[in-house]
């Protein structure tokens, strides 16, 4: 599957330390890009404990670890990926740029914010060479069932009910995977030691309207439908932020970085992307997710196969 000769996978949990500063040992990594992160808030207002271990404690230990190689600073580095949600949420014309304080709402968002200060002020303290990207909604290939956009894929496919919170008129701003990774990339090549970046698709849409573009999407391409009629409104996530907003020109400016994919044929692709890839859909629709579904959602999810063409 590997075709990089330069590649190893290593399957560490964060939150153990030693095994950790074994594999640091093991290759002396002269950079880090922290990807690794508990992400869904839903989960993180059942379970908060695993996300503070996992996202403050386990960036924590990447740090130390990091730290005791003693790598040289201008040949090193050390990236954060993180979130527009240590903001909290913005309701008025206001942008998030790199300035704007941390205003966490959600236990999730409070542990990214946590790791994003750890990281600051292991540049601060310790001179680490370190940079932190804050990026909007994800959307693309292989993103978990529990995310907005693979779960009304799923349940549109299955003709069953698609949950939207509140008045699903939340807005978030979704960047396609591969902007995000290019965004990254450059980041880790040539961003400022110490700076932060927002990385903004640029594309601000309420949840409702996501929600109906996916359900059009999938009539065109599947026939049947209107399967918006399968929109119904649930009670809303607690704490619920209703809008996420990045400036992203600092990004621009720096890194001569800027989302390219049009956001309407990058949702097409996603949507064709998981209507093709059904039998993945339906492994990752496992026991621990129905169990998920059903404490998250009080219903029943039902296995893909039932879906009839
Ligand atoms: O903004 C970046 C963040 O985007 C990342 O830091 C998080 O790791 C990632 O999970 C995502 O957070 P959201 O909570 O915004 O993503 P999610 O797909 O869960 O929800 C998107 C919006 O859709 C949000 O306003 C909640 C709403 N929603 C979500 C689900 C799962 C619904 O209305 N119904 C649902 O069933």
């Amino acid at each position: 599957m590997n075709s990089y000769r330069n590649y190893r996978w290593e399957n560490i949990d964060l939150r153990d330390r030693a095994a950790l500063g074994a594999c640091f040992d093991r290759y002396r990594p002269d950079g880090v890009i922290n990807l690794a992160a508990e992400t869904h808030v839903d989960r993180s207002i059942f379970e908060p404990g695993v996300f503070v271990e996992t996202n403050i404690l386990g960036t924590f230990n990447l740090l130390e670890e990091f730290r005791r190689l003693n790598c040289d600073p201008k040949k090193s580095r050390f990236l954060q990926v993180s979130t527009d949600e240590v903001f909290g949420s913005t309701n008025g014309a206001v942008l998030f740029d790199e300035n704007t304080p941390y205003r966490p709402n959600s236990p999730y968002a409070a542990t990214k914010a946590a790791a994003d200060h750890l990281v600051r002020a292991y540049h601060q303290t310790y001179a680490l060479n370190t940079v932190i990207t804050n990026s909007g909604n994800n959307f693309g290939p292989y993103q978990f069932l529990e995310k907005l956009i693979p779960l009304t894929i799923y349940r549109a496919l299955l003709n069953q009910s698609i949950p939207l919170y509140g008045d699903g008129q939340n807005i978030r701003d979704w960047l396609y995977v591969e902007d995000h990774c290019r965004a990254i990339e450059k980041a880790y090549a040539s961003g400022r030691p110490g700076a932060t970046y927002n990385i903004s698709g640029q594309n601000e849409i309420t949840n409702i309207d996501l929600v109906k573009q996916i359900c059009r999407i999938m009539d065109v391409i599947l026939g049947g439908g209107p399967r918006e009629k399968l929109i119904s409104f649930v009670t809303d996530r607690p704490g619920h932020d209703r809008r996420y907003a990045l400036d992203s020109s600092l990004a621009q400016k720096e890194l001569d970085w800027r989302a390219e994919f049009p956001f309407d044929i990058n949702l097409r692709r996603t949507v064709k992307w998981y209507i093709d890839h059904r039998s993945w859909m339906e492994k990752a629709a496992d026991s621990r997710f129905q169990d998920y579904y059903r404490r998250q959602y009080s219903g029943e999810i039902l296995p893909l196969k039932e879906f009839k063409p």
